[in-house]
């Protein structure tokens, strides 16, 4: 069985094993920590087992960000990304932030198109550049 969930920080925390289990082996052993400092993860659980999910991290009133959008390679395609990006919205709409951004990949062109049907807009003349950890 298929369920979609939304987990607020007191969800987030009582749940952290679920959760790294399925970002850990993607991303580092630290991860707990992303994890405890995001408002919310959005999360599709399967059989007991997280098979999509993406986080959000706010400060609350300016800026919030959608980051770390995964679905298991053998689970893509059926709809669950699409699902999770809605429920991602629902929490910015509540949250209410002013600037709500999600980063895509210029290497997967139809992710851009994915995310502008949802409702987001590029920025003509804005780019966001980075300054990555040594
Ligand atoms: C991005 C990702 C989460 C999408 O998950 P998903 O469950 O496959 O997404 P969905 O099935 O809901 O598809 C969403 C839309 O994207 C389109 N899409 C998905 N994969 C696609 C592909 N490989 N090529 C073209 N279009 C694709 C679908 O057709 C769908 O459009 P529609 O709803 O208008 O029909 C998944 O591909 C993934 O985990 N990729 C690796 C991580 C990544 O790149 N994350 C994004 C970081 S910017």
């Amino acid at each position: 069985m298929k369920e979609f969930k939304i987990f607020k920080k007191e969800d987030i925390l009582d749940n952290m094993d679920l959760l790294m289990d399925f970002y850990a082996k993607r991303y580092d052993s630290n991860y707990n920590i992303a994890l405890k400092n995001s408002s919310h993860v959005c999360c599709c659980i399967e059989d007991g087992k997280i098979v999509g999910a993406c986080r959000l991290i706010t400060d609350y009133c300016s800026h919030t960000s959608i980051v770390d959008l995964v679905v298991d390679r053998e689970k893509r395609r059926n709809g669950i990304g699409r699902r999770l990006m809605e429920d991602a919205i629902k929490c910015i709409l509540e949250l209410n932030t002013y600037y709500n951004n999600i980063s895509t990949d210029p290497k997967n062109p139809w992710l851009k198109d994915f995310y502008e049907s949802l409702g987001f807009k590029s920025r003509e003349n804005y780019f966001t550049l980075t300054y990555p950890k040594e």
